[in-house]
């Protein structure tokens, strides 16, 4: 017998996601760098379905059933390289190379240029939904060739995650490096996901003065609302939890800087240079380091605050449905910036990216899974050209109903000296967009009077300089 998929790398992720197409019914070659952990995976879960264990390179691609889909999971980067140079020579014209890591789409391009000259397709697919996505369900956002979808693409669905509606949650992004664009704007949009839930909890602790037991509670009720998703679910779980060495909320015991591996940094990078404002995306990312400065924050820790003031209990009640509606409202924002990001990349890289597809590939599986990604499908299916999701009748009124309390908010947080960089980008991006005029006029005379750098008229058409240094009399450039 042969298999029709192999998996490499069978590190928590690789081994979960090859589970998880045995336990589907298909054949599945597994092989490690190492032979260890091969054994590991047949010794434990042999018996979960049918494995083919490979020792070697070679015994794996001769596993594979023609044309051979062998999907990598090991680290991105030199590893991923490595092991493409390792089985590249042993495939033939029509095989495909999946690699599931987070990979940067620029390493996936230049990947898939250089194999599609072998005739090799190179399929650069974004997982997410972590170690139990991969086994029971994840979302899939591959990329590269749209033939490999062919005979791919079934296998995928039938292993991903299923929206509420039984949608599977894959579908072919794009071509190249398109997947993994579009899974790294999930990161990033998880970033900030995960950054206004931060602050949501700030607030509700520093300015209401609630317990972490009682803020689980308070999310815990959100999450049964438009607030609705696995990041909410799980907040609520880790404030409820209690250390056990010292009795005490389990969030007050972790040190309060928090990590990243790349992946929210990279899309506030390309963001930059594809001149998209992501800025609640670029907050949350900052806000991650500004966290890991320790000693800077040390030093810092005397500086001059304000004055507390503890609100009542009816008061308390009050601010917290306010924060729900500025945490819902900076939501649609980050989600309108990090949708933006992927519009300019169709437009940068010549990608046929459906928007409302992926928002329909990231209900289920991924981590940030919300019953809210469903009403953005909605709005891209309604309306495939909408510039943006504010431009959406349904959010437009979210947003209005919010945005009284979004700005209290802010106040409020602004007052108690309580740092609240997402919801305050949101609101800025928000109030920037809908702004008659903009200082980027007056930008523009600066730059014209210290370097000439010219400016356009509202009037006429054309470049113009004003003589800063002479008469000030105008010019046509
Ligand atoms: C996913 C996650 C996954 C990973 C994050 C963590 O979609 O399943 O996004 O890819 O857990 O990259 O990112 P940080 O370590 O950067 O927080």
């Amino acid at each position: 017998t042969s298999a029709q998929i192999g998996v490499t790398g069978l590190a928590v992720m690789g081994s979960n996601l090859a589970r998880n197409f045995a336990r589907n019914g298909y054949t599945v070659a597994v092989h490690n760098r190492t032979p260890a952990k091969t054994h590991a995976l047949m010794q434990e879960h042999g018996h979960e379905g049918d494995f083919i264990a490979a020792e070697t390179a070679k015994e794996f691609v001769q596993a594979l059933e023609r044309p051979r889909r062998l999907v990598v999971m090991v680290k991105a980067g030199g590893p991923t390289d490595a092991v493409i140079e390792e089985f590249a020579p042993l495939l033939e014209p029509g095989d495909m190379i999946i690699d599931g890591g987070n990979a940067h789409f620029a390493d996936t391009r230049r990947r898939e240029a250089a194999l599609r000259e072998k005739g090799i397709h190179f399929v650069g697919a974004g997982i997410s939904g972590g170690e139990e996505g991969a086994l029971n369900g994840p979302s899939i956002m591959p990329g590269g060739p749209a033939e490999s979808y062919e005979s791919l693409g079934p296998m995928l669905e039938k292993i991903s995650a299923k929206a509420a509606d039984g949608a599977p949650c894959v579908t072919h992004v794009g071509p190249d490096g398109a997947g993994h664009f579009v899974k790294m704007v999930h990161n990033g949009i998880e970033y900030a996901d995960m950054q206004l839930i931060g602050e949501a909890y700030q607030l509700l602790r520093d300015v209401a003065g609630y317990s972490p037991a009682q803020i689980a509670e308070i999310f815990r009720t959100w999450n049964t609302g438009r607030l609705d998703s696995y990041l909410i679910e799980i907040t609520a779980e880790v404030l409820a939890h209690v250390d056990a060495a010292t009795g005490k909320p389990f969030v007050d015991v972790v040190v309060d800087q928090a990590e990243q591996k790349g992946t929210g940094r990279w899309t506030v990078q390309i963001a930059l240079d594809l001149g998209v404002p992501v800025s609640g995306i670029a907050e949350a990312v900052f806000a991650r380091s500004l966290s890991g400065h320790a000693s800077l924050r040390d030093a810092s820790r005397s500086l001059a605050g304000p004055k507390a003031t503890p609100l009542s209990a009816a008061e308390a009640e009050a601010f917290a449905d306010r924060v729900e509606q500025a945490l819902y409202a900076s939501k649609i924002v980050s989600y309108t910036q990090g949708f933006h990001e992927i519009d300019a990349a169709r437009a940068e890289y010549d990608w046929d990216i459906d928007l409302g597809k992926v928002a329909s590939i990231w209900r289920g599986g991924c981590i940030i899974r919300a019953a809210f990604l469903d009403r953005i499908r909605a709005a891209y299916d309604a309306r495939p050209d909408l510039p943006s999701l504010l431009s959406d009748d349904t959010f437009a009124q979210e947003i209005a109903a919010a945005q009284d309390d979004w700005r209290e908010v802010l106040v409020a947080a602004t007052r108690q000296g309580v740092p609240t960089p997402g919801f305050a980008a949101a609101l800025a991006y928000y109030d920037a967009l809908r702004a008659e005029r903009l200082p980027a006029a007056l930008t523009q005379g600066q730059r014209d009077f210290f370097g000439a750098h010219t400016y356009r008229r509202v009037d006429r058409e054309g470049s113009f300089h004003t003589l800063w240094g002479q008469d000030r009399s105008e010019v046509g450039a």
